[in-house]
């Protein structure tokens, strides 16, 4: 699905220009200074960003907790700056910090408490609660009052919470910080369950690009409070894939001259790294054009070498996002 544009029908969410310094007693914070975006309806899309670049902030003030210097926001074609409450009835979120939750509840009674606010009865939605129980791995913790679960089970049931009210819109501001790695990755499966079977619109926030990479298509990636790219994952990734190949041989019975292929490969290939093992020789090499790792094998093949394996160099959105960063704060290297 291509990127929605801003004025696109398929907007759910659009957020244009958007702009916001904070002033405190001794210095200002220009916590994002250029953000604009669109959101489908039901895409889950992920804000990536290191922290402190902005995604917090954005979050706050699409939800009206932070009021933004300037920009606009509209939710389902509604101004939330001009007719905020009916902005506010359509989303839902989960915020980085917050308890999200009263821990002298239950988990059922939570869900009962927030859904409540948001017009959803439980007593109604019982199928739907049910649904969200089973699907978080919740099920046996219902009766259990928050405060006596590990971080895990109440950052899910904060996301129990904020589904529940069943909002068109939702917000998960960085849902896996501080979970270990099986509840990391029990919430992400939930998330994808959750939005091939509801297409909801969510917004993931967080800094960690597994997390994002796990669960989202898009990825809009914010650095010092600015957007510097918005794609697809898959498109992002194939910006940065290389023609890396690492490519190991024997040392077999056929070579008498070991010695004599390093010296043909690095007189040929002269960006080679090559390595030599006792038994092996292997070589690390990057090429623009897709047809010289030909060269490279037919040198191969003069030697009658054995090749034991040939990889390819694999990019993840940890090294696009590395290197997007990088390039944008002007670092060199
Ligand atoms: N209420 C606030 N007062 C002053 N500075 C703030 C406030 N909230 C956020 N900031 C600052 O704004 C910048 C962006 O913060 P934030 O939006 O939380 O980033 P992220 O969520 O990407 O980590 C940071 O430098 C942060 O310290
Ligand atoms: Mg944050």
């Amino acid at each position: 699905m291509p990127n929605p544009r801003y004025g696109d029908s398929s907007c759910y969410l659009e957020v244009q220009g958007l702009r916001k310094t904070f002033i405190g007693r001794k210095r200002k914070v220009e916590a994002i200074k250029d953000i604009s975006f669109c959101v489908a309806q039901g895409e889950m899309i992920g804000f990536l960003g290191p922290n402190g670049a902005g995604k917090t902030t954005t979050i706050k003030s699409v939800l009206g907790l932070v009021r933004p210097d300037s920009g606009t926001i509209t939710v389902d074609g509604i101004d939330c700056a001009g007719n905020p409450r009916e902005a506010a009835k359509r989303m839902a979120a989960v915020l980085e910090g917050a308890r999200n939750t009263y821990w002298r509840l239950t988990v059922w009674e939570n869900m009962q408490f927030f859904a409540g606010i948001h017009g959803v009865c439980a007593a109604k939605d019982k199928e739907y609660f049910e649904y969200l129980l089973e699907t978080l791995r919740l099920q046996d913790k219902r009766n259990t009052e928050v405060r006596n679960l590990s971080s895990g089970y109440k950052q899910k049931t904060a996301v129990a919470c904020a589904l529940a009210k069943k909002t068109p819109l939702v917000f998960l501001d960085e849902p896996t910080l501080g979970l270990d790695v099986e509840s990391s990755y029990e919430l992400r499966a939930a998330l994808k369950r959750l939005q091939s079977e509801e297409q909801r619109t969510i917004v993931v926030s967080s800094h960690d690009m597994n997390v994002i990479q796990d669960v989202c298509n898009r990825v809009i990636i914010i650095s010092n409070g600015r957007v510097v790219a918005d794609d697809s994952i898959d498109d992002l990734l194939s910006l940065f894939r290389t023609r890396n190949y690492k490519i190991v041989v024997s040392k077999n019975a056929y070579m008498q001259h070991p010695e004599s292929l390093v010296t043909e490969i690095s007189q040929g290939f002269s960006q080679a790294d090559i390595n030599e093992t006792p038994d092996t020789v292997e070589i690390a090499v990057g090429f623009t054009n897709p047809f010289e790792i030909y060269d490279l094998i037919k040198t191969l093949s003069d030697f009658r070498v054995a090749i034991e394996s040939i990889t390819q160099e694999q990019v993840d959105l940890e090294k696009a996002f590395l290197e997007i960063v990088r390039r944008e704060n002007g670092v060199c290297g």
